[in-house]
């Protein structure tokens, strides 16, 4: 069974709806006199900025970015390609980048230079998980943050092992048996 894989719960169901409520509450402050665009990168962000979006209070609008790493090269040099782009224009929009999770800081630096280049408004970030232990990209303008997550491989509410535990509803651990057996 699927909860069987999981060694440790990180964040439970109940704590992520709580923090989640508290970022939109932000969000719908912060743009309430906007109407945002929330810009989201398949497929982790899924279950985050579906949920994101039905807790804030103001209406939204909402495109998505899917991209593709140029194998093992961009844990050096953050080369990512463009495999889906937005359908809408940003031009003079207030854009929120909504990410699962921001960890070595170079999807997240590819991201904002692209959508930058494309003259928005306003450009701002919101991520769920935050793992600043493996950050490599100097600054990044996150306004919006979840959780600090410790240095360790996690699964669920998006986030995949080989493409499997997206559908956990809650973020864990797996069992280091699963990870050994594929
Ligand atoms: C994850 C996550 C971010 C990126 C963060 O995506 O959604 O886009 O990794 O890592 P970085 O800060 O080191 O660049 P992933 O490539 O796992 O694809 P997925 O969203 O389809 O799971």
């Amino acid at each position: 069974m699927l909860h069987d894989h999981i060694e440790r719960v990180l964040f439970s169901e109940a704590q992520i709806h709580a923090r989640l409520e508290e970022l939109a509450a932000a969000i719908s402050a912060d743009y309430a006199q906007t109407t945002p665009l929330l810009v989201s990168v398949l497929k982790g962000a899924l279950y985050f900025v579906a949920d994101l979006t039905r807790a804030v209070s103001i209406p939204v609008a909402l495109d998505f970015m899917a991209i593709t790493s140029y194998g093992s090269a961009q844990a050096t040099s953050g080369a990512v390609r463009l495999i889906k782009d937005l359908d809408e224009e940003i031009s003079g929009r207030h854009v929120l980048l909504v990410e699962d999770i921001i960890d070595t800081g170079l999807t997240a630096a590819y991201l904002l230079r692209t959508l930058r280049a494309r003259d928005p408004a306003s450009l701002r970030i919101c991520t769920l998980l935050d793992k600043t232990a493996r950050r490599i990209v100097d600054t990044l303008p996150i306004s919006y943050r979840g959780f600090e997550v410790p240095d360790m491989f996690v699964v669920g509410y998006g986030l995949d092992y080989r493409q499997l535990y997206r559908n956990l509803p809650y973020i864990g651990v797996l069992k280091p048996e699963v990870v050994a057996a594929t």
